[in-house]
């Protein structure tokens, strides 16, 4: 097929895709371009591609057209213990420190962007499985994202053919898959579980951000993604990405993505013969002469993980942020008394069961009843977590705090229509609490409600416009306003 499409539209089409989806087309790849625009506007209900073309460049990018667009343009190739010698590395170096150094607090987080059809993010958890044998005493995050809808919900059915077990050792396949009918292969549900599955658009300003799970991150893989982006979106994200992981955490690319100008905040960590780069801790001066091995590695810290199916989860800080933490608070919350600091403190240390244990019994005033219920929704007892949000609402019907969490939890049950009811409840007893206008503007974006989303984010940012830079926004697990504020207006961009 010969080129119908003007080069100038062609060129405004690929500056468009560069701009909001972070993608490259390059002269040379035009008629790849064309072939699957051309497609896409099929599905659009275009026979008109051009139109279709002016129509979604003349428009605000929305999320239903960004997926559209994905799933047509970005190339999905993967397969189980892909390059296998990152899984070595993985296996043989990261995992066994990690594991060593968090032996007390018993937690790792993961994230996989660009994670395809889950091969990726399945195989780290295959490998943490294999190096952890109570499994159940930790609290691990594998957190999962990809742009493409229909992949993710391949993903997550965990359901694979042959094709994705090329070049894959055959231990993988025997110990953690049931064949379910001929070439088909599913995989067992215990390393399902340890996997959480998000839509993120890597070319939007929404990470790093505790919202999402993107923020304190051990080690970012992604591979085979940046590859077929800009240059200078090439090195945008590999900064955020920095910014994403917590001190001496590692970004793993593939060996084709290496090239060392892209990850200049970085050191590179030689590995046998895998290289990957890892984040110095503030205080250390980054070096000129990189061959890093190993044996130089500092302790890994985990700063602020939170888990992307629990709600709630302010896992264990380091004294200092618990410090700080304590302090905003009560600032917040104005009178705060000795026994809810101890408390906060536990509930922060992340020994919810202890928390529980304390305050499970007797009368809790409201502000324990908020941590009880974190602490039960932490520890996955939702029903637990939705009784006493019940009970807290029926004899505080006016706290702003206790609906809030009543609705994230609802949502996180995909309960949404419920959530939202709650969400405007919130909204007339508190207006001005930011983070239910940012649920609620979700709900509304999820279902392309874009003036309902419009109205909410335009609320938010003249709430924020009355915090300072680095104020914490109340019940936000750390977030500034002015993160808030770039995350807000990088989702209004779509
Ligand atoms: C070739 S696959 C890589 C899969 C896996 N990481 C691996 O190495 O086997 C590239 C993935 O990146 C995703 N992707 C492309 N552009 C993206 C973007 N802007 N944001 C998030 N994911 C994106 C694609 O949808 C695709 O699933």
């Amino acid at each position: 097929m010969g080129q119908i499409l003007s080069n100038t539209l062609l060129l405004q089409l690929s500056e468009f895709i560069a701009s909001n989806l972070a993608l490259h087309f390059p002269e040379n790849h035009w008629d790849v371009l064309e072939r699957n625009i051309t497609l896409a506007a099929k599905e659009f209900g275009f026979q008109d591609v051009q139109k279709f073309i002016k129509h979604i460049i003349a428009s605000p990018l929305t999320r239903n057209h960004s997926e559209l667009l994905a799933s047509h343009l970005t190339i999905n190739e993967t397969y189980f213990w892909r390059e296998a010698n990152s899984f070595k590395v993985l296996e043989q170096k990261i995992l066994p420190k990690l594991i060593q150094l968090r032996q007390k607090e018993k937690r790792i987080k993961i994230w996989s962007a660009g994670c395809s059809t889950g091969e990726e993010p399945y195989s780290i958890a295959i490998a943490i499985n294999k190096l952890i044998p109570d499994l159940d005493k930790w609290d691990i995050t594998i957190l999962a994202t990809d742009i493409n809808p229909k992949i993710l919900s391949k993903a997550k059915t965990g359901i694979y053919n042959q094709w994705s077990f090329r070049n894959t050792p055959q231990w993988l396949k025997k110990g953690y898959f049931i064949q379910k009918k001929i070439g088909k292969f599913e995989i067992i549900q215990k390393i399902k579980n340890m996997v959480t599955f998000k839509y993120l658009n890597l070319a939007e300003d929404v990470f790093p951000s505790p919202l999402n799970y993107t923020n304190a991150i051990d080690i970012i893989y992604c591979r085979n993604v940046l590859m077929y982006f800009t240059q200078e979106r090439f090195r945008q994200i590999a900064q955020k990405f920095h910014q994403s992981l917590i001190d001496n955490g590692y970004l793993i690319v593939s060996s084709s993505e290496l090239s060392y100008q892209n990850f200049t905040n970085f050191i590179p960590i030689n590995f046998s013969d895998m290289l990957l780069y890892q984040k110095a801790p503030k205080k250390i001066k980054k070096q000129t002469n990189y061959s890093v091995t190993d044996n130089s590695q500092k302790p890994i810290i985990n700063q602020m993980p939170s888990k992307p199916n629990s709600v709630f989860k302010i896992p264990k800080y380091r004294p200092i942020e618990i410090k700080n933490a304590i302090h905003n608070e009560k600032k917040r919350m104005q009178q705060i008394d000795l026994s809810y600091e101890k408390n906060l403190k536990l509930y922060m240390q992340g020994n919810y069961d202890a928390l529980i244990n304390k305050l499970q019994n007797r009368k809790q005033t409201p502000e324990e009843q908020i941590l009880l219920i974190r602490a039960y929704a932490n520890l996955g007892k939702l029903n637990e977590a939705l009784k006493l949000c019940k009970k807290s609402i029926s004899s505080n019907k006016l706290n702003y705090k206790t609906h809030y969490l009543y609705a994230t939890i609802l949502q996180e049950n995909n309960m949404e229509n419920e959530a939202e009811a709650i969400l405007k409840k919130v909204i007339n007893l508190n207006p001005n609490f930011v983070l239910s206008y940012y649920s609620l503007g979700m709900i509304f974006l999820r279902n392309n409600n874009v003036t309902d989303t419009t109205k909410c984010f335009e609320k938010i940012l003249s709430i924020i416009h009355t915090y300072s830079q680095d104020e914490i926004l109340p019940e936000s697990e750390g977030l500034t306003a002015g993160r808030f504020r770039e995350i807000i207006n990088a989702t209004i961009k779509r």
